[in-house]
C-alpha cells in the first residue's frame, strides 16, 4: 500500500502540498538572507559570496541557505548567478522595497508616523482624474473619510532623483483606505490616501493600489490647487506628507 502511505508522509510534511503552484509564505530566514545581502550593499554592486559563507554568517545550513537563495530568486527579489563557480547575488529593486517595508513598521516604532517634506514640478495627465473622481463610489467615501468631496481631479506632482528615492517609502506608510468598488459593470480599485500640505493648501496623496511605480504623486484637495496656488506645469510646488 506505498500510495496512502506515501500520501500521508507528504501532508505531514507539507500540508499545502495539494497547491504547489500557490507561492509559499515569505520565511524569517529569508529576510534575513535578504537583509544581510542589503548590509553587505547588494543593492548598489552584486556580492560574491558562496551559499555556505552566507549561512554561516547568519547560523544556516549551506543547504537551507541554498533553498532561500532560490526562493528570493524566484519570487524576483535577488538577481542570482553563477559564473567561474562563484555565486554573484544583487538586490533588485522589489528586494530593496521589501527591505524598506521592514525599515518602515520599524521607524514607526521608534520615531511615531513618518513626514516626509518634498519638492516637485506640476504637470498634466491624461485628464483621466477628474473621471475617477466624480465617481459616486468614491466621492461617498471621500466625504466620509477624508473629511470634505475633492475637487474632480489630481493634481500631478513629478518627482526626480532623490525625491523620487525618498517617496518609495510612501508606499509602506499607514493611510486612509479608500475601497474598490463596482459599477456601471466595471470595477474601480481601492486606493490609500495621505494627509498632505500642498503649497501649504490641505489636500491627500492619493495612491491607487493598481498604479505601477512612477515618478508622478498624485494629489486631492477640495479646492482646485491649480486656481487657489496659481500653478501652472512646470511650477515648482512643495509637498508635506504625513502617516496616520
Ligand atoms: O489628468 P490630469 O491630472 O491632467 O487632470 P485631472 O486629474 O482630470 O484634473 C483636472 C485638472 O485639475 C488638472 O489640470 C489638475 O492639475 C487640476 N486639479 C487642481 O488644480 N486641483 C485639484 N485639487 C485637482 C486637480
Amino acid at each position: 500500500m506505498p500510495r496512502p502511505v506515501h500520501r500521508s508522509r507528504v501532508s505531514r510534511k507539507t500540508p499545502a502540498a495539494t497547491a504547489p503552484e500557490r507561492e509559499s509564505a515569505f520565511r524569517y530566514e529569508e529576510f534575513a538572507v535578504l537583509r544581510l545581502l542589503g548590509q553587505r550593499g547588494a543593492d548598489r554592486a552584486p556580492v560574491v559570496s558562496s551559499s555556505r559563507e552566507i549561512g554561516e554568517a547568519l547560523g544556516f545550513l549551506q543547504q537551507a541557505t541554498d533553498r532561500y537563495l532560490i526562493s528570493l530568486a524566484r519570487r524576483g527579489l535577488v538577481l542570482r548567478s553563477l559564473d567561474a563557480r562563484k555565486q554573484r547575488l544583487a538586490l533588485t529593486p522589489a528586494g530593496l522595497d521589501r527591505l524598506r517595508r521592514e525599515y518602515t513598521s520599524l521607524r514607526r516604532i521608534f520615531e511615531g508616523p513618518g513626514t516626509l517634506v518634498l519638492s516637485g514640478t506640476v504637470s498634466s495627465g491624461l485628464g483621466e482624474g477628474r473621471y475617477y473622481l466624480s465617481q459616486p463610489g468614491y466621492v461617498s467615501q471621500f466625504a466620509e473619510r477624508l473629511g470634505y468631496t475633492p475637487f474632480p481631479g489630481t493634481l500631478n506632482v513629478r518627482l526626480a532623483g532623490p525625491e523620487l528615492v525618498r517617496a518609495a517609502a510612501l508606499r509602506h506608510w499607514k493611510g486612509i483606505r479608500i475601497d474598490g468598488f463596482s459599477a456601471s459593470g466595471r470595477t474601480f480599485g481601492g486606493a490609500t490616501c495621505l494627509v498632505a500640505r500642498i503649497g501649504g493648501s490641505p489636500g491627500h496623496l492619493i495612491m491607487p493600489d493598481r498604479s505601477h511605480h512612477t515618478d508622478v504623486l498624485e494629489l486631492v484637495a477640495p479646492v482646485e490647487l491649480r486656481k487657489e496656488l496659481t500653478l501652472r506645469d512646470g511650477d515648482r510646488v512643495e509637498l508635506r506628507i504625513e502617516e496616520s
